[in-house]
């Protein structure tokens, strides 16, 4: 039976599988050459009501290291398009050590996947970090206008980094087959004559 992923690209592939033909093929950059680590002491400055660090607190570190992430992969400016599945799954206190890391999953033609594991650790104490979330974002580079840029193709280096990969293109292929769907189906309501309230 075939493979329904398609697998990553390999040293002097020009561009990502499913991207569409494109002029400009850029040299692939190794998965290491932008994978970066954000780290941050939680302060009484970062608690919601309950006490614990607010989410919107480490979505924000998540987006800054996505960022720095996605800038540094594409040479260039780069925008965060969306962010899906940022799962919480430990509370993150006060006096907790927090470490965003970040790197690219997946490129498109002009879009990246970020895929950002953050782990919590007490900032005095010598014990394992606990894993507290994960998130992917989709970042387009940009040129000075704000228009869409190519981006060299990723290129995983190890197991764990083609894994990524191939789930990357799992999400890539359900985020377009969602907005389509909806798109259709406002379409269709359209057409029928059903307006919102
Ligand atoms: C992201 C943005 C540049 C996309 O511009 P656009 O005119 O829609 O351009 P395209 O349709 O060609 O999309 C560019 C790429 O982004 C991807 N993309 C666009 N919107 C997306 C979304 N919501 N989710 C995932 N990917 C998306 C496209 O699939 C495409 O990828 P590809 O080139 O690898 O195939 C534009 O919507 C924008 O500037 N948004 C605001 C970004 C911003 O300000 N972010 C910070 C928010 S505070």
């Amino acid at each position: 039976m075939t493979d329904p992923v398609p697998g990553p690209p390999v040293p002097g592939d020009g561009v990502a599988p499913d991207a569409p033909a494109d002029p400009v093929h850029l040299p692939g950059k190794p998965t290491s050459a932008s994978r970066t680590t954000l780290s941050h002491i939680m302060t009484a400055n970062d608690t919601n009501l309950l006490g614990t660090v607010h989410g919107g607190v480490i979505m924000k570190l998540v987006d800054d290291a996505a960022g720095a992430v996605a800038g540094r992969h594409s040479g260039g400016p780069a925008v965060t398009a969306s962010m899906d599945e940022m799962v919480f799954l430990e509370p993150v206190r006060v006096g907790d050590l927090v470490h965003v890391k970040a790197q690219v999953n997946w490129t498109g033609r002009s879009s990246m996947e970020v895929g950002v594991r953050v782990l919590a650790e007490r900032w005095n104490e010598s014990t394992p970090p606990t894993r507290v979330g994960t998130a992917y974002l989709v970042f387009a580079a940009v040129d000075g206008e704000g228009r869409p840029r190519p981006v060299p193709p990723v290129i995983p280096e190890t197991e764990r980094d083609r894994r990524r990969y191939q789930e990357a293109q799992i999400r890539r292929t359900h985020r377009l087959a969602r907005r389509r769907a909806i798109r259709e189906l406002r379409e269709r309501r359209a057409a029928e004559g059903l307006a919102d309230d």
